[in-house]
Order: C-alpha cells, then sequence, then structure tokens
C-alpha cells in the first residue's frame, strides 16, 4: 500500500484508473471502516481510503484536539484489507490558504437532527468530501449507515452536483451487544461503556412499537428520550423520521419507509445511532 500525503502525487498515482472505489474516514479505524474497505472492493478496484480529521466539521467546543489519531495502527489494517492507497494529507496540504469556498447543504437536511445539535457540521463534512473526491476522482465512494444523516446529504450533494461518483451505503456493524462501533466509543469509561448498548436497544424497541402497529411517534420518542434520562444519558433527540427526507411522517404516512434516529450523551461521550424501520 502507498501511503501519499501530497495531491499531486496523488493524482499522478491514479492516473487512467477510471474504477476507483473510495472510502473517506478520519482514521482509528475499526471493524467498522474495514467492513466499507470490503465493501468498496465488491464495487471498484482499486480501494482507495482516505485519512483526514477535517477540522471544518467540529465545532468550538467539540473534541478535534483530543480526536484519537492512530496512523500506524489503521495504516496495519488498510494494509491487511489491500487497500491500494492510503491518502493522508495534512492540514496544509488540503487547506493552504482559509477554505472560504464552501459547500453548503440545504438547511431543511443540513439544519436538523445533527445539523441542529452540531451547526456548521455538514457544511465542513460537505466540503471536504467534495475535496477528497476531486483530490481522488472516485467511480463509487462508500459510507456508513451509521452516520444516516451524512450519508443522505452526501448522495444528495453527489446527485445534485452530477458528480461521477456512485454513493454506496454500508450497514452499521455493532458489538455483540448492540453497541454501534465508532472512534469515540474508546472515550467511553467502564460503566459508561456497560451502559452504552441502552441505545440501541431502546431503538429496536421503538421500531418494533411502530412495527407492532403504534403510530403515536411523538409519545414513543418522548418515552425513550426519559428513559435515557433516567439512565444518566442527556439525549439530544430520539426522532421517527421518513427515510426519503428525514421529515417528520404525517398521521397517514406510516406506511411510509421509516427510520428512527437518536444522538445522546453519556458521561462526556455523544454517541449516535439509528434502525431501519
Ligand atoms: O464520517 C466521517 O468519518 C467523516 O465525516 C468523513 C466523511 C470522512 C468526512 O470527514
Amino acid at each position: 500500500m502507498k501511503v501519499i500525503s501530497s495531491i499531486h502525487e496523488l493524482r499522478d498515482q491514479l492516473r487512467g484508473q477510471n474504477r476507483v472505489a473510495f472510502v473517506p474516514t478520519m482514521g482509528n479505524l475499526h471493524e467498522g471502516h474495514l467492513s466499507l474497505m470490503r465493501l468498496a472492493r465488491q464495487h471498484g478496484d482499486p480501494v482507495v481510503a482516505s485519512i483526514f480529521v477535517n477540522r471544518l466539521q467540529f465545532g468550538p467546543n467539540e473534541d478535534f484536539d483530543k480526536y484519537p489519531r492512530t496512523m500506524e495502527n489503521d495504516i496495519e489494517k488498510l494494509q491487511s484489507e489491500n487497500v491500494y492507497v492510503l491518502f493522508a494529507p495534512t492540514e496544509t496540504e488540503l487547506y493552504p490558504e482559509p477554505q472560504q469556498y464552501r459547500v453548503h447543504p440545504p438547511t431543511d437536511l443540513g439544519d436538523i437532527l445533527e445539523g441542529e445539535f452540531r451547526p456548521g457540521f455538514f457544511q465542513g463534512v460537505c466540503t471536504v468530501v467534495t475535496k477528497l473526491f476531486s483530490c481522488v476522482s472516485p467511480r463509487v465512494a462508500v459510507f456508513g449507515k451509521k452516520d444516516y444523516q451524512q450519508l443522505m446529504i452526501i448522495r444528495r450533494m453527489a446527485h445534485q452536483f452530477a458528480l461521477p461518483t456512485d454513493i454506496i451505503a454500508a450497514e452499521t456493524v455493532r458489538d455483540s451487544d448492540g453497541l454501534a462501533l465508532s472512534s469515540r466509543n474508546r472515550y467511553l469509561q467502564p460503566a459508561e461503556r456497560a451502559e452504552a448498548p441502552r441505545l440501541y436497544a431502546l431503538l429496536s424497541e421503538l421500531r418494533d412499537a411502530v412495527k407492532n402497529g403504534q403510530h403515536d411517534f411523538a409519545a414513543l420518542e418522548q418515552a425513550a428520550m426519559r428513559t435515557l434520562e433516567q439512565h444518566g444519558w442527556k439525549p439530544d433527540y430520539v426522532a421517527v423520521r421518513r427515510q426519503a427526507d428525514l421529515k417528520t411522517p404525517g398521521a397517514n404516512e406510516v406506511e411510509a419507509p421509516l427510520v428512527v434516529l437518536a444522538a445522546a450523551k453519556i458521561g462526556a461521550t455523544r454517541l449516535i445511532d439509528n434502525l431501519e424501520i
């Protein structure tokens, strides 16, 4: 595997490759990321991964500085997945000057749910993804359903800009107790780690309740938030939404494909998860 930090060198290395399958990451790779690499291989060749902790998507009080950076371990993992190139630019390579041109997702998608609690997050994500796509020129790119809203926003961005990159969705990988794998799980203290699977358990209960005909979504959401609070969590949201556009389903839309999404803090760690219904 070649580890490349310069955009120029990356383009030289990939010249003539028109089936590149790309997996952008922020590093601290776990089994979830590796499953994205395997899915990428099914859709293209060669597989290119990137590791870049993107300052633009972190709020002023978020964990940019302490975000886990584990490059040596990550390289070993990517090598064992036969990744062809790891693009790992420095900040000065990707943002040699202040990034004044930004990609703004529409507010009805970018400012709800995660966007409400992390203002500017999706603008930072869309901007860096656009820039990474411009460096890698991928035929396909893989994003995890764990970040459901991110996946949807990037898919729409690719569609509206007619980008020559198909967006592929990968299923969430979970620990045996249901906790969705995330780089931020490593912040959890042992007691918090023991409590953390409750988020998935609650989402599963909510999904089952909806499937079994309970359609008072607001009541279900509030009950789930209360349960989280009773167990020491600080929930930002628990929300039943339409899969198509993440809008609240109307009373006569219970047959539409739905998804239940949640974000909550346990101790100092903010976890997100979702389940399609
Ligand atoms: O999901 C992530 O890890 C990041 O948001 C991404 C897509 C790599 C952009 O920085």
